[in-house]
């Protein structure tokens, strides 16, 4: 089948892009501050010296807190049907925890956008939790690292189902876990900045744990007068053996268990963690209690997938490496040859055909329908660019359509496969590396708050035009 015969995409397949409150909303510290936002561990974290690669601050990041609706306008004139964003937990709860005040001017701010989104013909999709945990749960109890969270997900989670489950139909509890427990607690190069062997899997652990429970509530008290979906996304690459030793084959399963198997295991086919891990970790990895397995098997309604690369991968590694399971992640093969052109970030590399294998794994493996909700390129040297330069985005509009044409393969392949949302709408806070990585598909100037759509923006929408039969046909 070719890109104009018939279109291979369901009639209602959601498209559109993705943001996360922390990245985009903060237009000065001043600003969060007047409107009785709590910090998050990221206002801390950018306090740190060294942490942020160029040393701006989460406070100040693209200011779609005034520009909302210009935003939301200029996504619908590029033609979406939906928009994937995030609540931030300190806008509505400044201090997060079960019996602390509600900001009533949070919870104004997002009925604004999720009213907007609907009059204008979007689909809110909706994140609760994309890592700006409020500090003050940090500072009480260490966050994740305690139990205790896990009522004070609850309550917010239920907050946000409460006030908005009459209008909002697609619920993710968490974005990353993975991001949350390796990079924050294991790296230490996100917030809060932890180095430990220990914590992460303790981290993670309690993340599956109020991940499950905030679902319980949701289809205990919610679903059955709202009747919406609700379940978890998880980040992970593709994984391609260096080469087929068996060392290496077993080594790219290891790797994948411990991105994506860590979480999908126990909540798509029950298991009490991948075998390699408990191998790997022996009783640094907590055991769920069958009652906890039982609360997690099943808690996700759909595969929530972020997707950006592929890596080739060897069999052990140089420095210990656990959250990757062990191996070597590569982008070169035996022959000397490269899988992908190089992006702004040394993790990222543009390698199309990944992800239609990866589609098709996911598929086979958990055997639910899968949302794709991120998935996005940072061009080499665009922060480097004039303003006229970085919109002639060359290398964003082919990585689009080659990953595009990715997911229409899987679905022809057989995979249920129900949205996408491009990583990301506009130039936003890039966590550690700051203002420098741009993954916009609409440029913002910092200075002004100017935003100007990217050949990007046009070549994704042109794709889905084609791709997305009639309601009617
Ligand atoms: C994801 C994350 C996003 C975004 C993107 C690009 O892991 O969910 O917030 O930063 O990566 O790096």
């Amino acid at each position: 089948m070719t890109i104009d015969s018939k279109p291979a995409l369901r009639p209602d397949f959601m498209w559109g892009f993705a943001t996360a409150a922390a990245q985009m909303e903060s237009g000065s510290k001043e600003q969060d501050a007047a409107a009785g936002k709590g910090d998050s561990i990221w206002d801390y974290f950018c306090e740190k010296p060294g942490a942020i690669a160029d040393g701006t601050k989460v406070s100040r990041t693209t200011d779609f807190y005034t520009h909302w609706k210009e935003d939301l306008a200029l996504m619908k004139s590029l033609g979406v049907n939906s928009y994937r964003f995030s609540i931030s937990w300190p806008r509505v709860i400044p201090n997060g925890g079960a019996e602390d005040p509600v900001n009533e001017a949070g919870l104004e701010f997002y009925d604004q956008v999720i009213d907007e989104c609907l009059r204008i013909g979007m689909t809110p999709f909706v994140t609760l939790y994309h890592w700006d945990l409020p500090l003050a749960l940090y500072k009480k109890y260490g966050g994740w690292l305690s139990r205790r969270i896990i009522p004070d997900f609850e309550r917010y989670a239920r907050l946000c189902f409460e006030r908005w489950g009459g209008k909002v139909k697609h619920w993710l509890t968490l974005n990353e876990p993975w991001v949350v427990a390796g990079l924050g607690h294991y790296t230490g190069s996100f917030a809060p900045g932890h180095r430990s062997s220990s914590e992460p899997w303790i981290v993670g652990h309690h993340l599956i744990l109020a991940h499950a429970h905030a679902v319980k509530i949701y289809r205990d008290e919610f679903k059955p007068a709202q009747h919406g979906e609700i379940g978890i996304t998880l980040n992970g690459d593709w994984v391609e053996p260096w080469d087929e030793s068996p060392e290496n084959v077993q080594a790219a399963q290891d790797k994948m268990d411990a991105a994506i198997g860590w979480f999908a295991d126990p909540i798509y086919l029950g298991h009490n963690y991948p075998a390699s891990m408990r191998k790997m970790l022996s009783d640094r990895l907590p055991t769920f209690t069958p009652e906890e397995l039982a609360l997690v098997h099943g808690s996700s309604d759909f595969y929530g997938c972020n997707f950006y690369t592929t890596n080739t991968i060897k069999a052990g590694c140089v420095v210990e490496d656990e959250i990757n399971g062990n191996t070597t992640l590569c982008f070169d093969r035996p022959d000397g040859s490269v899988i992908g052109p190089e992006s702004d970030l040394g993790w990222l590399r543009d390698v199309p055909w990944g992800f239609r294998k990866h589609l098709n794994y996911l598929y086979s493996k958990y055997q639910k329908p899968i949302y794709i909700t991120e998935n996005g390129y940072a061009v080499k040297g665009e922060s480097q660019m004039s303003a006229e330069d970085a919109v002639k985005d060359a290398d964003r509009v082919t990585y689009y359509r080659g990953y595009l044409d990715a997911v229409r393969g899987a679905v022809e392949d057989g995979a249920d496969i129900r949205s996408y949302f491009a990583w990301s709408f506009h130039d936003n806070f890039e966590w550690a590396s700051g203002l420098g990585p741009r993954f916009g598909c609409v440029r913002v100037d910092y200075d002004t708050f100017e935003r100007t759509p990217k050949d990007s923006a046009y070549a994704v929408s042109e794709w889905f035009k084609k791709n997305i039969p009639a309601e009617s046909s």
